[in-house]
């Protein structure tokens, strides 16, 4: 049986205003299924947040349209987010951004809990996500500061994920942290959304762990998509020049490596050319 589609996004375009406006992202369509993991990579700039946003409702779609569970998506501010719409939680780069520093951590993974109750959703005890995310569930009632940083993106990642959502949208969420549990915290997220069942856009500059843990890819490149497909068919047979260019430049034949900082003109230039593949 196939899988159930959580999210669907249609022919996505995000404008910025200004002089001239912005036009972040062209054309984009995407489709997540429940208990997969979907990664967009691509340079810095090339759209990545502004789909992202767009996909949790945090920002306007200026064209095209986005469906979660078979509903639209319509941004609204945080604080007045419909409930179903906490079914789409997001983990960002500095988990600072989604941990409040003056409350306890356990209270904070409770928020998440009862939030997945209004929706009457199964919501568990902050210690089994503590335990859950690799910490001890005898930490509750610490404080964010207490805890390194890694240890802080897993706090955040049990608090959205107590949250029980559909969708969990995490914004280069091991950017920040120590090279040696950037790894483990990947796997662990893509464990945890399959075990909950919930689909997984995942953005990060790390190709190996894309490799490793995402289902399908998408590569970005000024604000379109230029290919995508099963992860293993896009590193071992990639259609597009710029996915030829980022994987060749990449050192190890794993896929270890991260996005080439600065292509050349012309590069830039032919890729643009190259209608989207895959
Ligand atoms: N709030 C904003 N206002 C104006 N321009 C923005 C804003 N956010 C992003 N941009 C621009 O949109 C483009 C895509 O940015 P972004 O989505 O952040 O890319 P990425 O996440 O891939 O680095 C960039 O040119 C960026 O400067
Ligand atoms: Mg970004």
């Amino acid at each position: 049986m196939t899988e159930r589609t959580v999210l669907e996004a249609r022919g996505l375009v995000v404008r910025y205003p200004g002089h001239p406006p912005v036009q972040a992202v062209t054309d984009v369509s995407l489709e997540i299924r429940a208990g997969e993991t979907v990664a967009l990579v691509g340079e810095s700039g090339s759209g990545k947040s502004s789909v992202a946003r767009a996909v949790a409702g945090i920002e306007k779609a200026a064209e095209g349209e986005v469906l979660f569970d078979g509903e639209p998506v319509r941004p609204l501010g945080v604080r007045r987010r419909p409930l179903a719409l906490t079914g789409i939680q997001m983990v960002f780069q500095d988990p600072a951004t989604s941990l409040n520093p003056r409350r306890r951590i356990g209270d904070q993974i409770a928020d998440g809990a009862r939030t997945a109750r209004a929706r009457g959703a199964e919501g568990s005890r902050p210690e089994e996500w503590l335990e859950r995310v690799g910490l001890d569930p005898a930490w509750t009632g610490r404080f964010p500061h207490q805890f390194s940083g890694g240890q802080k993106q897993r706090i955040a990642i049990a608090r959205a994920l107590a949250a029980r959502p559909r969708l969990l949208v995490a914004d280069e969420p091991i950017s920040a942290l120590d090279a040696s549990t950037q790894t483990s915290v990947a796997g662990l997220m893509r464990d945890l959304i399959a075990e909950v069942g919930a689909g997984m856009l995942f953005i990060s500059h790390d190709l190996a762990v894309v490799r490793r843990i995402a289902d399908r890819t998408l590569v970005m490149y000024g604000g379109r998509v230029m290919e995508q497909g099963p992860t293993d068919r896009v590193w071992e047979a990639p259609r597009h020049p710029y996915t030829q260019a980022l994987l060749a430049a990449i050192p190890e034949p794993d896929g270890r490596g991260r996005i080439p900082a600065a292509p050349s003109a012309a590069d830039r230039a032919a890729w643009s050319e190259v209608p989207p593949a895959g």
